[in-house]
């Protein structure tokens, strides 16, 4: 079978491609399916991805395909992609249109799937799709893994971790409006830390008790009431850049500090945990060392949280994603594209303005 897929170069002489190329898939193996992808979010991850922080700015077509210079920077730090063309879409939903002799009864059933979603259809193990339930469209199913998984995968962590409450920056994200969902119906205290007055009022309509603006003038005296009243000792940071994730532990020690009897010089027994999960701001991160010698920061990556969780939890949370598809964990999308649009300059720079709500939907 003919498909066509999005491949992003990073070559060795510092310049991204982005090209769509024909690819033959062959005939699925007894256990594989080929997918007609039908539609396909463009996250954060697949922007990093698919651009590599490549100047849009100085972009050009060139043949069908668009080129744009990549910082050196990035062919340092991803030398090992250099000069492959790789598959670009992270999560995405689509028709089963073949299947090898052990799959037949999938053809026809509406799926989700990963990996390589920028495309008009690829062909995947059976065991890497999930089947959608009954009536759910391509776009109901299309960001059925990546933000679903990840938010109900802080609540696992949280309790796995021994904390109870927990702090979340860039909260009105598509990601953050489902952990507000999740955790008002799971009664887990809940900080969302956002950065404009009218995310507040978004988070609150959507039920959100705490909803702090980094902007305001109050946010350091706001950000250690807000820990005091939920207790949270565990942070989850997607902007990593900047100051906010230290200010964050950095509250989360004065709160503790209140309860200590006796001083110490090296802070409070509470282990405070930052977990940072994405990189909204590419900034360095700076941390001045304010909250004694009892915390952690890590990177997070839902793949290993899930490992780490384990495949019942993993089971159950994505029994729980598919129950809740339409509402709990329901995406919404400011704009529906062709996958040929993904070569234009001007639609790359507004998917990459990653804003609120402006999430974009890849189309068949
Ligand atoms: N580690 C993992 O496994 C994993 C898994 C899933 C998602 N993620 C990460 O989760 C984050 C959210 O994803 P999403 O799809 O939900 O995003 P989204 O819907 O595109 O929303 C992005 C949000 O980030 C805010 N934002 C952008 N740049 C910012 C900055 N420099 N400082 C503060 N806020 C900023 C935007 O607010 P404005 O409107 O104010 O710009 C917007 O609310 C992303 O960073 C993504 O990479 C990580």
């Amino acid at each position: 079978m003919k498909a066509h897929e999005l491949h992003s170069t990073v070559t060795t002489d510092g310049s991204l491609r982005l090209t769509i190329d024909p690819v033959d898939l062959g005939e699925p193996g007894p256990d594989e399916v080929i997918v007609r992808i039908e539609a396909a979010p463009v996250n954060p991850t697949d922007i990093f991805l698919m651009l590599s922080m490549a100047d849009l700015a100085q972009a050009r077509a060139v043949d069908g395909a668009l080129e744009a210079p990549v910082p050196p920077g990035v062919t340092k730090v991803f030398a090992g992609r250099l000069d492959q063309p790789l598959v670009v879409g992270s999560e995405g939903a689509g028709t089963v249109v073949a299947a090898g002799a052990n799959q037949q009864a999938l053809i026809g059933k509406r799926v989700g799937a990963n990996g390589g979603m920028f495309a008009s259809h690829r062909k995947l193990p059976a065991s890497h799709v999930r089947e959608l339930p009954a009536g759910a469209s391509a776009e109901d199913g299309a960001s059925w893994f990546v933000n679903p998984m990840t938010a109900l995968s802080f609540v696992e962590t949280m309790r796995a971790e021994g904390h109870t409450a927990i702090v979340h920056t860039a909260a009105a994200s598509n990601l953050g409006q489902m952990l507000v969902k999740i955790c008002a119906a799971d009664r887990v205290p809940l900080v969302n830390i956002v950065r404009r007055p009218a995310q507040v009022a978004q988070l609150r309509a959507l039920g959100a008790e705490h909803v702090l603006d980094s902007s305001a003038e109050s946010f350091g005296r706001d950000l250690v009431d807000a820990v005091a009243a939920t207790g949270a000792t565990l942070a989850f940071d997607a902007i990593g850049g900047g100051v906010l994730g230290a200010q964050i532990l950095d509250a989360m020690e004065r709160v503790a500090s209140r309860s200590m009897k006796t001083f110490s010089h090296y802070g409070s027994s509470t282990h405070k945990q930052l977990y940072v999960y994405g990189g909204l701001d590419r900034a360095p991160m700076q941390v001045a060392r304010t909250f004694g010698l009892t915390w952690s920061i890590g990177g997070y990556l839902v793949m290993t949280a899930l490992r780490k969780l384990g495949p019942e939890v993993m089971a159950r949370m994505s029994a729980r994603v598919m129950r809740e598809l339409t509402t709990t964990f329901a995406s919404h999308y400011s704009e529906r594209i062709a996958l040929a649009q993904l070569l234009e300059v001007e639609t790359l720079r507004r998917c990459a303005a990653t804003a609120t709500g402006e999430k974009f939907l890849v189309v068949a």
